[in-house]
C-alpha cells in the first residue's frame, strides 16, 4: 500500500463561522449538517446506528451480508472500487470478501486519522488488493489516482444513505459526478432508506432515550465551543418531522422563546417557535428512485432489498 494521498481538508474555523452565518441569516435558518459530525457528533452518530428505533445500518448490513455475493458477481472481475465518506470501512468488507480479483481499492474520507487506520486494516485484511486512499472531502470534489491498468471498471460504492442528506438537485449533481467517475462502463452502488410508514421513522428520529436530539443539539453546543457562542441549549427544542414532497424527515432545532444569541459578536434574533433545519433525511420510493437515476442517464440495474423492503441498495449502471 502506498501512504494515503493527503489534501488539507479540515474546514477551517473561519469557513464554519461563515456558514454558520450565512445559514442563520437566511428564511427559515438553516445550518448545514455536514457540521453535525464533529468528534462528539460522530460518536452520537455511533451511537444513534445502535437504538432499536434506527432501523437503517442494521437493515443494510443485513442486504449487504445476505446479499454481496450477488452484487459481486453482477459487479464482475477486476474492478477498482471507490468510496466516497468511506468512515469505519465495516460494509465495503462485505463487498471485498466477495469481489473476484478486485485489483484496487480508493476510500475517501475527511478523517485523516480513521482513513489512515482502516485503511491500513484493510490492506492487510486482503492482501491482494492495492488501497490507495484520498484524505478529501468529497461533497467538495476530488481526484482520484490514475486507474490501473488491469482495471475492468471502476465502481463506486456509497451506502448509508448519506444521498439522503442532499436536497434533490444536490442529490441529481452528486450522482452526475459518480457516472462521470466512473464512466461509461463503471457502475455506483447506492445504498437508499426508502418510504415508509411514518411511525417508523418518526420513532427513528425521535428516539426515546434522546440520542438524536442530544445528536442534533450538538451542533450549538459546536458552535458555542468553537465559535465563541452563547447558545442557551435548554431554550432549544429537538424536532424530527415528516414533509410529503419530497418525502423526507426534516431536522430542526425550535427556539422555545424569544431570544438573541451572540456569535462571534453578531447578534441573531430568534422568535418563540422559530426553527433552524439541520439536517434532511430523504425517504424515496423505489420509483423515485429509479427517476432521480434516469434524470442522470443512469437505470436501474439491480436492487436488493429486505423483507419488508425498508432500505434498498441500488445497482446503477449508465442507461442504454
Ligand atoms: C447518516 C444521513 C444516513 O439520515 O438517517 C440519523 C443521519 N440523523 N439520525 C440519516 C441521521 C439523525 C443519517 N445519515
Amino acid at each position: 500500500m502506498t501512504d494515503p494521498v493527503v489534501r488539507d481538508v479540515a474546514p477551517s474555523t473561519e469557513a464554519f463561522l461563515e456558514a454558520v452565518c450565512a445559514g442563520l441569516t437566511a428564511d427559515p435558518k438553516t445550518l448545514p449538517c455536514k457540521f453535525l459530525y464533529d468528534e462528539t457528533g460522530a460518536r452520537l452518530f455511533e451511537a444513534i446506528c445502535t437504538l432499536d428505533e434506527y432501523y437503517p445500518t442494521r437493515t443494510e448490513l443485513s442486504i449487504l451480508m445476505q446479499h454481496a455475493a450477488e452484487m459481486a458477481a453482477e459487479l464482475g472481475p477486476h474492478v477498482r472500487l471507490v468510496e466516497p465518506g468511506s468512515g469505519s470501512l465495516q460494509k465495503v468488507r462485505f463487498l471485498l470478501d466477495h469481489l473476484t480479483d478486485p485489483v484496487d481499492f480508493v476510500p475517501i474520507d475527511i478523517s485523516l486519522e480513521q482513513l489512515t487506520e482502516e485503511a491500513r486494516q484493510v490492506a492487510v485484511d486482503f492482501p491482494g488488493i492495492d488501497v490507495h486512499p484520498v484524505c478529501a472531502d468529497y461533497t467538495a470534489g476530488f481526484s482520484l489516482p490514475e486507474v490501473p491498468d488491469q482495471a475492468a471498471r471502476t465502481v463506486v460504492f456509497f451506502p448509508g444513505s448519506t444521498i439522503g442528506n442532499l436536497e434533490p438537485g444536490e442529490a441529481r449533481e452528486f450522482l452526475e459526478r459518480m457516472a462521470q467517475v466512473v464512466g461509461p462502463r463503471g457502475a455506483i452502488l447506492l445504498g437508499v432508506d426508502l418510504k415508509k410508514d411514518l411511525d417508523v421513522l418518526h420513532a427513528a428520529y425521535d428516539d426515546a432515550a434522546g440520542v438524536t436530539a442530544a445528536f442534533n443539539k450538538n451542533l450549538l453546543a459546536r458552535i458555542n465551543r468553537e465559535l465563541d457562542a452563547d447558545f442557551d441549549l435548554a431554550s432549544f427544542e429537538h424536532s424530527a418531522r415528516y414533509e410529503a414532497a419530497p418525502s423526507r424527515m426534516v431536522l430542526e432545532l425550535v427556539s422555545t422563546r424569544e431570544q438573541r444569541v451572540s456569535i462571534a459578536g453578531t447578534a441573531f434574533r430568534f422568535a418563540a417557535g422559530e426553527p433552524i433545519r439541520t439536517e434532511y433525511s430523504h425517504k424515496p420510493s423505489h420509483a423515485d428512485v429509479v427517476a432521480m437515476a434516469a434524470a442522470t442517464g443512469l437505470a436501474v440495474r439491480r436492487c436488493w432489498t429486505d423483507a419488508r423492503a425498508w432500505f434498498g441498495v441500488f445497482l446503477l449502471e449508465r442507461a442504454a
